[in-house]
C-alpha cells in the first residue's frame, strides 16, 4: 500500500503500514499545533482503513500527541560526545565484505537484540535494504573476529549534512557468548575513531532507557543524553 501523505504549508505527515502497526511519520520541526492537526487526521485515515494499532515518534516535552489519546511507549535518548575520544583502546576490526558476510553478521545481531523492538529477527532483505541506501559505507561497517569467527561488529553511519555533523554508531553489539569482556566497549571505541578519522567533531548514539548495560557503557565513554525521543502508541478500534 503506499504510503498515505498529507501536507501543510509547513510540512507534512506521512502515514505508512510498517509490519503490522500503522507508522505516522510527522515533520518534526513543526510547531505542536500544526503537529497535533497533522496527528489527527492521520489518524482519521488510519479509522477510515480499519484501526488498528499506530506509532507515532514525537518529542518527549510533546503533548499533541496525549492529548489525541496516545500513551508512550519507548524512550529512546538521543547521546552525544565529543570527538575525538581521547581514550586508548586495541582492537582490530575490518570492513564487511558484501557476498560473504552477510548470514554470520545476521546470526550475531539476532543473537545479541533478540529482544530488541527495531532490531531482533533480521532477514538478509532487512540488512540488504540498509546497504542500498545512499549514506551506507561498507568502511564504516566494522566487524571484529576471533579465531574467524564473527564475535561483535559497529556499524557507523555519518550525517554530514547536519548541523553540527555527527558521526553516528548505528548498530553495535557483541555475541552474547563474548559479552561483559571489554569487547563492547572496544567496539565503541574503534567506531568513535572510525568517524573521527572520517571528519566528525560530534560521536552520537540512540539507545533504550531500559537497556542498563549499553547505557552504563556509553556514559562511562563520555557521552551525554542531548534529548530523548518517545514512540507513542494508539489502538484504534477494528470494525
Ligand atoms: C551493550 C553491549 C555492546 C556491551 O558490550 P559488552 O562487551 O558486554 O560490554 P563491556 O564488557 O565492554 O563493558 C563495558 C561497560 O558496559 C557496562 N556494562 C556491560 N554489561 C553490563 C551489564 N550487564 N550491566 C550493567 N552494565 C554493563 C559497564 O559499565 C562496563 O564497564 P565496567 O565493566 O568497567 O563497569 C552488549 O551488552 C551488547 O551487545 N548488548 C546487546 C546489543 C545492544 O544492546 N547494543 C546496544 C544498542 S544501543
Amino acid at each position: 500500500m503506499p504510503p498515505f501523505e498529507i501536507s501543510v504549508a509547513a510540512g507534512g505527515a506521512r502515514v505508512r503500514l510498517t509490519g503490522p502497526d500503522w507508522a505516522i511519520e510527522v515533520d518534526p520541526g513543526l510547531d505542536e499545533a500544526t503537529i497535533a492537526h497533522l496527528l489527527a487526521a492521520a489518524l482519521a485515515y488510519v479509522a477510515s482503513q480499519g484501526g488498528g494499532r499506530a506509532r507515532h515518534w514525537g518529542r518527549a516535552d510533546g503533548s499533541a500527541a496525549v492529548e489525541l489519546g496516545f500513551h508512550a511507549d519507548r524512550h529512546l535518548h538521543q547521546m552525544r560526545r565529543s570527538l575525538p575520544a581521547g581514550i586508548p583502546f586495541d582492537l582490530v576490526t575490518r570492513p564487511f565484505v558484501v557476498g560473504q558476510d552477510e548470514s554470520q553478521w545476521l546470526a550475531v545481531n539476532n543473537r545479541a537484540f533478540s529482544w530488541h523492538p527495531d532490531q531482533a529477527g533480521w532477514t538478509l532483505d532487512d540488512l540488504l535494504a540498509r546497504q542500498a541506501e545512499d549514506w551506507y559505507d561498507p568502511a564504516g561497517f566494522l566487524l571484529h573476529e576471533n579465531d574467524g569467527a564473527l564475535d561483535g561488529f559497529c556499524w557507523t553511519k555519518v550525517h554530514r549534512h547536519h548541523e553540527p555533523p555527527l558521526g553516528e554508531i548505528y548498530v553495535i553489539a557483541a555475541d552474547p557468548g563474548a559479552q561483559g569482556t571489554g569487547l563492547g566497549r572496544a567496539l565503541v571505541l574503534a567506531g568513535l575513531d572510525h568517524l573521527h578519522q572520517a571528519g566528525m567533531a560530534w560521536g552520537m548514539l540512540h539507545v533504550e532507557d531500559t537497556n542498563t548495560a549499553a547505557l552504563n557503557l556509553y556514559r562511562r565513554l563520555g557521552f551525554e543524553i542531548d534529548h530523548t525521543e518517545v514512540n507513542y502508541v494508539i489502538d484504534l478500534p477494528r470494525p
